[in-house]
């Protein structure tokens, strides 16, 4: 099956890859992350991209950022085995550790994943030190802490995410195929598949896990401007499973559904505020309003780790902005825009809740009023 056959993160013989989606779809090729600031600037330059996978991929970044620090303070024992650390010692791990989070979190601002990921690392870094002070105090029933169960923990922490997130593809798969019929026409904006997760993806999940059950639907996949993830990766990863995929420009949405071409839009999200407004690729919250306009349904996937309970809508959403010259020149042979002309290029743009029709996550689908749905689902 296609979607088995290429990781977007790998961590394989003590050594870290990411898939390099910036060359996607003419080449596959993994790149190795040797330090965290090889992550930040995968993270950053999107050879790593969508919400889950920079999350996945931000977890075993702080996995090397601790590893690399273990290395260079002399911490590991290399064949023998690493001495016992003083809470001391921990605890300058500890800091080095949360400054290498700050940083690692300040690559991209909008998908949340991300610093949910590095606080979940941290959280399992905080029990270190918490257990390296009972261990000092005789408390705790082991005689000693050293580097290489630290790093063992963290290591453990970063594999618990990875597998909850493909679990949680799983889930938002099965939930959405309850939303669909065989044979539909289905739209989807930027990449929320396998690509941007650690399994089947969020929106494309119930699209691959449809497609081993003989759903037969038709994807029209918009090129999503300007940095065309759905033309260079969603036709790549739908066609390469044999979905049936028609590529569209992102101006040609409105045709496709006055034709009757779509039955629904599945799209993903990179941070949700908790009254339902998504912020996800730029142009998404135009595809709500066209849906909407259509009467066809509009389905956000958003696995809770892409849920921000603590912002209460959308307007809270730091929206990233990216280099203009991804619009005048990046893709193009010759600058397709005058020198020195303005431009303006926010990554992403909130679709507010009242256009989504319903948001599906690994736990459940969530309906309106999303207030009081995404809550009691959270609560669980
Ligand atoms: O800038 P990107 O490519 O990281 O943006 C990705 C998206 O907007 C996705 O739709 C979102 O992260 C959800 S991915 C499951």
């Amino acid at each position: 099956m296609a979607i088995s056959d290429f990781a977007t993160v790998k961590f394989e013989n003590g050594a870290l890859y990411f898939l390099d989606q910036t060359l996607l779809p003419n080449e596959e090729r993994y790149v190795e992350m040797q330090t965290v600031e090889d992550v930040y600037d995968a993270i950053k330059r999107l050879v790593v991209r969508g919400a889950p996978a920079i999350g996945v991929g931000a977890a075993y970044g702080m996995w090397l950022a601790a590893r690399n620090y273990a290395v260079e303070n002399g911490l590991l024992g290399g064949a023998a085995v690493s001495a016992a650390l003083s809470p001391e010692q921990v605890e300058a791990w500890l800091e080095a550790f949360r400054r290498d989070g700050a940083y690692l979190k300040s690559s991209r601002p909008t998908a949340v994943n991300l610093e949910w990921a590095v606080e979940r690392m941290d959280g399992r870094m905080i029990a270190m030190k918490a257990m390296a002070d009972e261990v000092a105090a005789g408390k705790f029933g082991v005689l000693q802490i050293n580097a290489d169960y630290i790093l063992n923990e963290l290591m453990q922490e970063a594999d618990n995410i990875r597998v909850e997130d493909e679990n949680s593809c799983y889930m938002m798969g099965m939930f959405g195929l309850t939303l669909l019929e065989p044979g539909m026409g289905l739209l989807t904006h930027c990449n929320a598949g396998a690509l941007a997760t650690a399994g089947y993806g969020t929106a494309l999940a119930p699209i691959h896990m449809g497609q081993e059950r003989g759903y037969d639907f038709h994807v029209y996949a918009d090129e999503t401007r300007p940095l065309l993830q759905g033309a260079r990766l969603t036709a790549w990863e739908l066609s390469r499973n044999g979905v049936d995929v028609t590529l569209i420009c992102d101006n040609m949405a409105s045709t496709v559904m006055k034709q009757g071409k779509i039955d629904a839009v599945l799209v993903g999200c990179d941070r949700m505020a908790a009254n339902g407004d998504g912020a996800n690729k730029i142009g998404t919250s135009g595809v709500a309003i066209l849906a909407k306009e259509y009467g066809i349904p509009f389905y956000m996937f958003v696995p809770t780790s892409t849920i921000d309970m603590s912002i209460k809508s959308g307007n809270d959403i730091v929206i990233e902005e990216r280099d203009p010259e991804e619009i005048s020149e990046m893709w193009y042979a010759r600058r397709m825009a005058p020198e020195g002309i303005r431009s303006f290029n926010p990554a992403f743009d909130v679709t507010d809740h009242k256009y989504i029709t319903a948001i599906v996550t690994e736990r459940g689908i969530a309906l309106p009023p999303f207030d009081e749905s995404l809550s009691a689902l959270m609560d669980v």
